[in-house]
């Protein structure tokens, strides 16, 4: 599936973290990591560097990086649906983490020039020796703090589940200088909770007030997000992940062989583009009527139902929560 993390990779990965019989270590470090990002969720007071040591950053790689790259794969599947024309030649990946976004991004695009701005060590050097060898382009490290000025401007920037580790107070100036630093397509991912789309949601309300942005996806309109006045939704999508064994040992209590990582994202571009008339905001239900939660291009959030007899449903009966759809 295209959206899966490469098992040959993934296996050496593991490999790494199991070997010199540090994989007790890496569990634990798994765990503490993931009590950390609990915390943060929770309580926005501790904005510090989440992972401190190598174990830990090998620990992301075997227990987040599968699920994020997903995320990313999934999304960049609905911007290159929506801008089949778009070939980004460089990119711009901030807080890159091990380069999770970069690597998903290059296969979906060509591009040949690489930035990586990520100020954890652990996770840059994870990234140069696991991803970047399987990125075809110049790449180059910045070790550097979101907040101060960007060098360059990029047709492609990419932020994969880093916003919500910034301060409140510093986000929007951030927001800004990556869109000041993009010249086609800026891409903002967020994990799928309440927390990840409030940070969404600033993103779309400061898009209005760029000059020449366009809200690409997922939305198919512009205006409010139907979604923020309704209390108990919010707006975010699944993938499926496989569950590799070493990925189910690390999560305690973990039995089936997948997960469903789910995620928030919101594309703006500096090119109009044609937007679907619908977006699935949930799974679909139901055989002979077939039950769509959808957000459509005049704002509303509601459910679509598609009875068989209907000439759309054979188009819609394949649909996925996160597709886009038109009626004709
Ligand atoms: C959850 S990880 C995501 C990594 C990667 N983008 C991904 O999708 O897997 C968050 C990343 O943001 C980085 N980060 C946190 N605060 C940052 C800041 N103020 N400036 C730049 N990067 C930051 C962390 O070091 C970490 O690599």
């Amino acid at each position: 599936m295209v959206h899966q993390f490469p098992h040959a990779l993934r296996a050496s990965i593991e490999e790494a973290a199991l070997s010199g019989g540090r994989g007790s270590v890496v569990s634990v470090a798994a765990e503490d990591v993931s009590a950390r990002y609990r915390r943060l969720e929770s309580d926005m007071g501790n904005f510090q560097l989440q992972l401190r040591t190598e174990e830990e950053a090998l620990a992301y790689m075997v227990a987040r990086l599968p699920a994020t790259y997903a995320a990313n794969a999934r999304v960049f599947e609905e911007v290159c649906s929506l801008m089949p024309e778009f070939s980004p030649a460089n990119v711009l990946d901030v807080g890159a983490g091990p380069g999770t976004a970069s690597f998903a991004a290059s296969n979906f695009w060509d591009f040949s020039r690489l930035t990586l701005l990520e100020p954890n060590r652990y996770l840059r050097e994870v990234g140069q020796k696991f991803l970047c060898p399987e990125i075809d382009a110049e790449i180059l490290w910045a070790d550097q703090f979101l907040g101060g000025d960007l060098s360059g401007v990029h047709d492609l920037v990419l932020a994969s589940y880093v916003l919500n580790e910034i301060e409140d107070k510093k986000r929007e100036g951030i927001i800004r200088s990556l869109w000041d630093a993009c010249s086609g397509v800026l891409v903002i991912i967020e994990t799928g909770t309440p927390l990840g789309f409030s940070v969404i949601e600033d993103v779309r309300r400061l898009a209005r007030s760029f000059e020449n942005c366009f809200i690409e996806g997922p939305c198919p309109q512009s205006g409010e997000c139907p979604l923020s006045s309704v209390d108990g939704r919010w707006c975010h999508f699944s993938v499926r992940v496989e569950r590799s064994k070493q990925h189910k040992n690390m999560k305690s209590g973990a039995t089936l062989g997948y997960e469903d990582e789910k995620f928030s994202w919101v594309a703006l571009s500096r090119f109009e583009v044609n937007r679907p008339e619908y977006r699935l905001i949930g799974s679909a239900t139901g055989g002979k009527v077939r039950s769509l939660q959808v957000c459509d291009k005049n704002g509303e959030a509601r459910t679509l139902e598609i009875a068989k007899s209907s000439d759309l449903y054979k188009r819609v009966k394949k649909l996925d929560w996160g597709d886009g759809f038109c009626d004709e």
